[in-house]
């Protein structure tokens, strides 16, 4: 098996935390080149890699013939034009989440990337948490019975502090819409399916994060129906006072049908909790131990945080997607589909009417 070049675009804390030490699993994959548009970020990152090519222009690497896939982490606005690069070059391309500014930039990545015969992923990294791995498997199962309700609440404590180009429009797109719901909105699409229609509301508290102005909201929330019958109730808040962060915090995802109960949640890798009817209440149940790491992933389940560890499983999908030649899960299509709910989330936002899905 021939090593794999990998270039990292975007050194910051994603890249660091996640992408490093996720490609570092993977069998004869190598980080060849690095770039950031920030010089003292790039310097750093060569120090803590020991990597010798790097630039802080995109087009000096996606064009290397030493480099064969690419992971952009850096902000949204820029994920299409180095994405579309890469493509050019016949380079294989994992993205960050939000893969576009909108569902028509998202559609031209994954049509680009359709015709040039590339991979492609988006980095919705949650559905690599093994206890949602195993909520999918049970509703694709049906044990769900028939679905009646999906419900996900998303609660952190950001505060007023400066968030940096996550709080302006033209570099993020959108706020906690995209941020921190668009991977809940993927949820829903691997566990139910389609949207059929949304109405949705957001708002700004803070308009000013510590002199640094903001115009995006910090809090969301999505009504739904789904194709499969199923209603929907989402929200996400950076503003939920006493909460914490990351993992620390509240994320809750639950799903109610005719046979079941399932709850869900981020911080609680390995276990779920199961309501049955007429039951007293929701129980406890440790996934099963098949299911603590992605198939054929060689990462050691019992090695690290368990709460971070999980993500290295995105970076082997995408390795093996590119050995096998087979789409990766999940691909730059499902990220235009998470991109049409939030395109028709603001236009439900704005004009204060339930919106018809349109994939
Ligand atoms: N999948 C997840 O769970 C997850 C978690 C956090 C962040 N993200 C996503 O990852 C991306 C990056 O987020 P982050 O938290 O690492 O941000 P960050 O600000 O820590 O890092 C982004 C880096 O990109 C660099 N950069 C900016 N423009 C560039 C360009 N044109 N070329 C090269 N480098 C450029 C910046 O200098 C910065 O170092 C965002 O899209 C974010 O939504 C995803």
């Amino acid at each position: 098996m021939s090593t794999l070049g990998v270039a990292i675009i975007g050194c910051g804390g994603i890249a660091l935390q996640n992408h490093l030490p996720g490609l570092a699993i993977c069998p004869d994959t190598k980080v060849v080149a690095l770039c950031d548009a920030n010089a003292a970020v790039l310097a750093q990152a060569q120090s803590q890699t020991g990597l010798a090519a790097a630039s802080t222009d995109y087009r000096e690497i996606v064009g290397r013939d030493d480099v064969q896939a690419v992971i952009i982490a850096t902000p949204n606005v820029t994920h299409a034009p180095i994405a579309l690069a890469a493509i050019a070059h016949g380079k294989h391309v994992l993205c960050e989440k939000p893969i576009a500014m909108s569902a028509a930039e998202a559609r031209s990545m994954a049509a680009a990337a359709d015709k040039a015969g590339v991979r492609h992923m988006t980095a919705y990294t949650y559905r690599f948490v093994p206890a949602m791995r195993y909520l999918a498997h049970l509703v694709k199962r049906g044990d769900l019975g028939v679905p009646y309700h999906f419900r996900s609440c998303r609660l952190q404590d950001w505060g007023a502090r400066d968030i940096g180009w996550r709080q302006e429009k033209k570099l993020a797109g959108s706020g906690e819409l995209g941020d921190m719901l668009s991977h809940r909105v993927d949820f829903a699409h691997l566990l139910y399916g389609d949207f059929k229609r949304i109405v949705a509301g957001m708002k700004r508290f803070i308009d000013d994060r510590h002199g640094h102005a903001s115009d995006l909201e910090d809090w969301v929330t999505i009504m739904a129906d789904f194709d499969n019958g199923a209603t929907g109730v989402l929200e996400s808040s950076k503003l939920a006072t006493g909460h914490n962060e990351s993992w620390r915090s509240l994320d809750h995802v639950e799903m109610n049908g005719s046979e079941a109960s399932f709850v869900f949640s981020t911080g609680k890798w390995n276990e779920i909790h199961i309501g049955k009817p007429g039951g007293a209440g929701l129980e406890k149940m440790i996934i099963p131990k098949e299911f603590f790491v992605w198939p054929g992933s060689p990462r050691d389940a019992a090695a690290g945080n368990p709460l971070i560890t999980f993500r290295y499983d995105q970076n082997y999908e995408f390795i093996e997607a590119i050995r096998d030649q087979r789409p990766c899960r999940p691909s730059f299509h499902d990220g235009c589909r998470s991109q049409t709910v939030m395109d028709a989330a603001y236009e439900s936002t704005a004009t204060g009417q339930w919106v018809n899905l349109k994939y």
